[in-house]
């Protein structure tokens, strides 16, 4: 009998946590507050820690300039501040992703135009971006969503002949690769988040702007530092800017995270491995729809269910399988265009700026139904991985699955 229905539990022990904060972050922070207590200087920010972190991350990425900043909204908000476009222009955004992915576009006076996704994924098609495309465009933010990345060739193609910047969203996608190059390094600048969920952290919370090129990363360090007149011989700021900069403690501990990086997505990606090999076996549920010759690195796994093989609709067999001790959750929808703050246009309040800002051309009313990212949301389910699974793990996720499976099929 399923647990959903009073029956045994497949999985009754708890999944493995992640651990990912183990004895070398916290001696590399203890070393920071020993140094503190021994000179009588206080822990800063923009110190040798947190160049150092940059450096490696720039390695990492094969070559280029990081920033570190707060969080991976500050590092999106950074990135598209570091492109000045003019305000009142349109800006493409994914149409599934975390308000944090979207909201920066529209905090800099930009329009955010939410492209659909390429069917079967959470992530923007080439296709569905050049069906938002208008004489407004300014650039194109892309989110590699849940660690998978987005089909980057026709979208970088799509961008080049608009002249158009690509900005990636790698948030959650931290070493994956796109034709054996890592996403991050494909558009014109990049943002990553580092908060503590994510595949590497520089703390509870943190991210990183990328960029290959020289001049945009100096703009990019000065907007996340208020406007600071670095690598300039200005006497003074050179633009206005929040305070949004990481620290030389979170740089700490991201420094040792970024050593454990490669060995984390790896795993991953092992896990991942094995679960889709065995859904072979099952005739209902199969793996997430993912872009040719990519490596994503799972930041969690889109199942896709065959509603009309089942009794029952996708929700009801997530929630099955989540009652069998699996970490299943029933749905990822978080689409920007069904957001409060985004349909009803609260982000200047009272007024409904940047759509109704007198320069802006374009639709003000315009909404964006997303037809195939409302499909996606509504056939797969979300089971959390992550490197610390075990093989038994894997058996008892395809144990549950089959189980739920064998229970609802027609
Ligand atoms: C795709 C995406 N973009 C942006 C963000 C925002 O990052 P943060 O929470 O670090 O501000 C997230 C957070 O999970 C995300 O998943």
């Amino acid at each position: 009998m399923l647990a959903i229905d009073g029956g045994p539990k497949v999985r009754t022990t708890p999944f493995p946590k992640r651990h990912l904060l183990g004895a070398e972050e916290k001696a590399a922070a203890v070393a920071l507050f020993d140094r503190a207590m021994e000179t009588g200087d206080a822990i800063g920010y923009g110190g040798p820690e947190e160049q150092a972190y940059e450096r490696e991350f720039a390695q990492f990425m094969g070559g280029g300039y990081a920033d570190l900043v707060n969080s991976g909204s500050s590092a999106l908000y950074v990135a598209l501040g570091a492109l000045e476009l003019a305000p009142a222009g349109e800006v493409i955004v994914p149409p599934i992703t975390d308000p944090g992915g979207v909201m920066p576009v529209a905090l800099l006076n930009l329009v955010p135009v939410v492209a659909d996704a390429h069917p079967g994924s959470f992530n923007s098609g080439a296709e569905q971006i050049a069906a938002v495309l208008t004489p407004h465009t300014r650039a194109i933010v892309v989110a590699h969503i849940a660690g998978e990345p987005a089909e980057m060739d026709a979208i970088l193609a799509l961008a080049a002949a608009r002249g158009l910047p690509v900005i990636e969203d790698c948030a959650q996608s931290h070493g994956a690769r796109y034709q054996g190059r890592l996403v991050g390094s494909l558009g014109a600048i990049a943002a990553f988040s580092t908060m503590s969920g994510k595949h590497h952290a520089t703390g509870p919370q943190g991210g990183v702007v990328y960029t290959a090129d020289e001049q945009l990363y100096w703009r990019a360090k000065r907007f996340s530092d208020r406007g600071k007149p670095f690598n300039t011989d200005s006497p003074s700021n050179v633009r206005a800017g929040l305070n949004l900069n990481g620290n030389d403690l979170a740089a700490a501990v991201g420094r040792v995270q970024l050593r454990k990086l490669a060995g984390i997505t790896q795993r991953r990606r092992q896990v991942a491995g094995r679960i889709i090999a065995g859904l072979g076996q099952l005739q209902a549920v199969r793996a997430g729809w993912e872009a040719p010759q990519s490596e994503g690195v799972y930041w969690f796994m889109r199942l896709r269910v065959e509603a009309a093989r089942l009794k029952v609709d996708k929700d009801t067999f997530a929630r099955a399988v989540a009652a069998e001790g699996i970490p299943v959750t029933a749905s990822y929808r978080h689409l920007p265009s069904e957001a409060r703050w985004f349909r009803e246009r609260l982000v200047f309040p009272p007024s409904d700026y940047p759509w109704g800002l007198p320069a802006y051309q374009g639709d003000r009313q315009a909404q964006f139904p997303c037809p195939n990212a409302v499909e996606a949301a509504e056939t797969h389910f979300v089971l959390a991985v992550h490197e610390n699974y075990t093989d038994q793990e894997v058996t008892d996720i395809l144990a549950a699955l089959r189980k739920v499976e064998d229970a609802y099929l027609k």
